[in-house]
């Protein structure tokens, strides 16, 4: 494989490329994995934030200037990392509804310290209770948006389609969109209850296609390879709550997983991974 694209499902060997965007944007991750940290505890949703670090980074989002939102955005490292980096990151989510607590909780939009452990400045963060679906945000509003494993939660695809028209609308000429979501690498459609989960021809249909976007990067297809261990979902949400009970809902804090790589999971005939694409609004040309 060639240089680690921007754009593409989630393989073990990006890790090593991406050492530093990870270490960067999950600063607690050496307390709490070890020196090595990625190295060995190798985990998709790391991956994720790296990969929307460097799309918002390609896309000249990252700036003084800059305003990004989040749709989706829970509590997730990227939110509180951008505040060192740009003026001003919206982290819209349904924070008021239950059901997901360990990411979206209303502690977001009181007291949004309490979810973070690394290095930001609270006085850049904006957090709204909104769907992502019907964002109140004017036209041509943002430099940047990202979205991390959320679209696959809005709904059908027609929701999907509906959230990534609302953030092409709000990014202003230019602007660049980090979205991550689920990729099925066995199995029929639609996922799991609650669980969208996409091949290439949806994602073409419900993302690429729902709004004239042009790619940051080429895609790179590649599937994680035969070696990497495949994680039972039943496995891994029992380990996710027992976190939430020894940890309440602080979902951030050194969730561990007993087994690493944490690439592919699989349920059933069910198998998927992590997919990122770096979209952008394209340009007015100048006359
Ligand atoms: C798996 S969590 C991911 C949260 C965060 N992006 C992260 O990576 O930790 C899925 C998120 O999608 C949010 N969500 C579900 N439906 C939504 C909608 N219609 N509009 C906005 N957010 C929604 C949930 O509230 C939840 O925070």
């Amino acid at each position: 494989m060639g240089p680690t694209p921007i754009s593409g499902l989630c393989v073990l060997e990006d890790f090593q490329s991406l050492e530093p965007w990870i270490r960067e944007t999950v600063p607690f991750g050496t307390d709490s994995f070890g020196p090595d940290f990625p190295r060995g505890t190798e985990y998709r949703k790391h991956w994720e934030v790296a990969q929307a670090a460097r799309a918002l980074a390609a896309g000249g989002a990252l700036t003084s200037s800059s305003e990004v939102i989040g749709i989706g955005a829970g509590n997730e490292p990227t939110v509180f990392w951008l505040t060192n980096h740009v003026r001003r990151v919206f982290a819209t989510d349904l924070y008021l509804d239950e059901g997901w607590e360990e990411s979206a909780n209303t502690r977001m939009l009181t007291d949004p310290r309490a979810d973070w452990f690394g290095p930001w400045n609270p006085r850049k963060l904006v957090s709204v209770h909104m769907d992502g679906r019907n964002l109140r945000f004017e036209d041509d509003s943002f430099d940047g948006a990202f979205s991390s494993s959320s679209i696959e939660h809005f709904g059908e695809l027609d929701d999907v389609e509906s959230a990534v028209r609302e953030a092409f609308r709000v990014l202003k000429p230019g602007g660049v969109f980090s979205v991550s979501t689920e990729f099925r690498l066995a199995g029929p459609p639609p996922g799991l209850p609650g669980i969208l989960m996409f091949d290439r021809s949806e994602l073409q249909s419900v993302v690429i296609d729902a709004a004239p976007w042009e790619l940051v990067d080429p895609i790179r297809w590649d599937p994680p390879g035969n070696d990497v261990p495949i994680v039972s979902f039943d496995a891994a949400a029992a380990t996710v709550r027992a976190h939430v009970e020894r940890f309440g809902d602080l979902y951030w804090s050194a969730l561990d997983w007993p087994e690493y790589p944490h690439i592919v999971l699989s349920h059933g005939q069910l198998a998927w991974t992590s997919v990122h694409l770096a979209l952008r609004k394209p340009d007015i040309p100048d006359n």
